[in-house]
């Protein structure tokens, strides 16, 4: 992302915060300058944004926040999630909500999903042959919450549409991992020729592995390889490429509870990966929890801001198992430091972090 646009954006902003201040006419939402993580994030009428195990799609010149929408009220042990919701920004801070892309509750919607004991993770990319935006899930079967399935069985759902906005159609589903009890957390990855990867916690032995997809991307093309190097049990991956390698950013497996992060790099997308150790530093003073706890917060995407070069936000979530549709976020620069990723606490930040790099 360019300085310049940057400044032009935050001082549109500000003048018309300034603006606002003064005029009767009240809004929703004063628009946000920095990023503030760990606090509420409001969309622009004023909630708190409802899209969790996330990621961020650009795209003309827009950014499109995927998540999973939790029902007010529910636990993670109940069947809590209503679908996948949109939020779109032109500067990723202020969102607007651009409501349930995939509504599990859609008239006419396939049982696998409408019926599905958890729906979550979504992640999409853009297909730019096929200008489609592709969705992919993990999606247990029904019951999977306390009833006779349990989580020992999951799927990766698909979903497509021509617009980043939806409604994206269930496309169907499949068990990722080369096993047939499928697999847990996932990344999708688009390599530099353009091919689509599955890393996946392939279950029931939580190894790490990665599967390309086949060209049109809907399912696995041929067997998984498990990801050498990568220790047992890494959960949440989120995987970016910088400088010809390779860099796979995880968490250990403590159910919604918080660990401690792990980084990875490789100089192929299979590995072998060397182990780089916990990349955070500091202390998030809302909870008081450093790098031994994430913060608070588990991986969930790795976004490589457009045109910028070393450029990337660590994204996390900080589950709420017990109020899910208050999990919270953390959003962090991940800088280069004697070629090692960093993910410095800042309880407040903004872009303009990137342009002494
Ligand atoms: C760990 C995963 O990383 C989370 O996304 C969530 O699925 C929990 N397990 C559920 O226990």
């Amino acid at each position: 992302m360019k300085s310049a646009n940057l400044t032009t954006i935050f001082t549109l902003r500000l003048g018309f915060a300034l603006l606002a201040a003064s005029s009767p006419v009240s809004m929703a939402q004063a628009s946000q300058a920095t990023f503030k993580p760990g606090l509420p994030w409001p969309d622009t009428d004023g909630v708190h944004i409802n899209a969790h195990g996330f990621c961020i799609v650009p795209h003309a010149g827009k950014y499109y926040w995927y998540g999973s929408h939790k029902i007010a009220g529910l636990t993670e042990s109940q069947k809590n999630e209503a679908g996948v919701r949109c939020y779109v920004s032109s500067d990723l801070l202020n969102w607007t909500n651009a409501g349930l892309v995939l509504d599990v509750s859609a008239p006419g919607m396939n049982p696998e999903v409408a019926a599905a004991g958890i729906l979550d993770r979504p992640k999409v990319i853009f297909n730019a042959a096929t200008k489609q935006f592709m969705m992919y899930f993990k999606l247990y079967p029904p019951k999977a919450r306390g009833g006779a399935t349990r989580t020992d069985v999951a799927y990766t759902g698909t979903a497509v549409s021509t617009t980043p906005t939806g409604p994206f159609e269930y496309k169907g589903r499949f068990l990722g991992g080369g096993t047939d009890k499928g697999s847990g957390d996932f990344a999708i990855f688009q390599d530099a020729d353009g091919a689509a990867y599955h890393i996946c916690v392939r279950k029931p032995d939580k190894m790490l592995v990665c599967g390309r997809l086949s060209e049109d991307g809907w399912k696995p093309a041929g067997a998984y390889v498990p990801m050498q190097g990568v220790e047992k049990a890494t959960e949440a991956p989120a995987l970016f490429r910088h400088a010809g390698k390779y860099y796979l950013l995880g968490s250990g497996s403590s159910g919604w509870a918080p660990n401690a992060a792990r980084m990875f790099v490789a100089d192929h997308l299979t590995g072998p990966y060397q182990s780089l150790g916990n990349p955070c530093h500091g202390v998030n003073p809302h909870n008081q929890l450093g790098p031994e706890m994430t913060f608070g917060g588990q991986s969930t995407f790795v976004f490589p801001v457009p045109d910028g070069e070393a450029q990337f936000i660590a994204m996390f979530d900080i589950n709420k198992a017990d109020d899910p549709i208050n999990s919270g976020y953390i959003w962090l620069p991940l800088e280069f430091s004697e070629n090692k990723p960093a993910i410095q606490w800042r309880s407040e930040w903004n872009t303009s972090v990137f342009e002494n790099q």
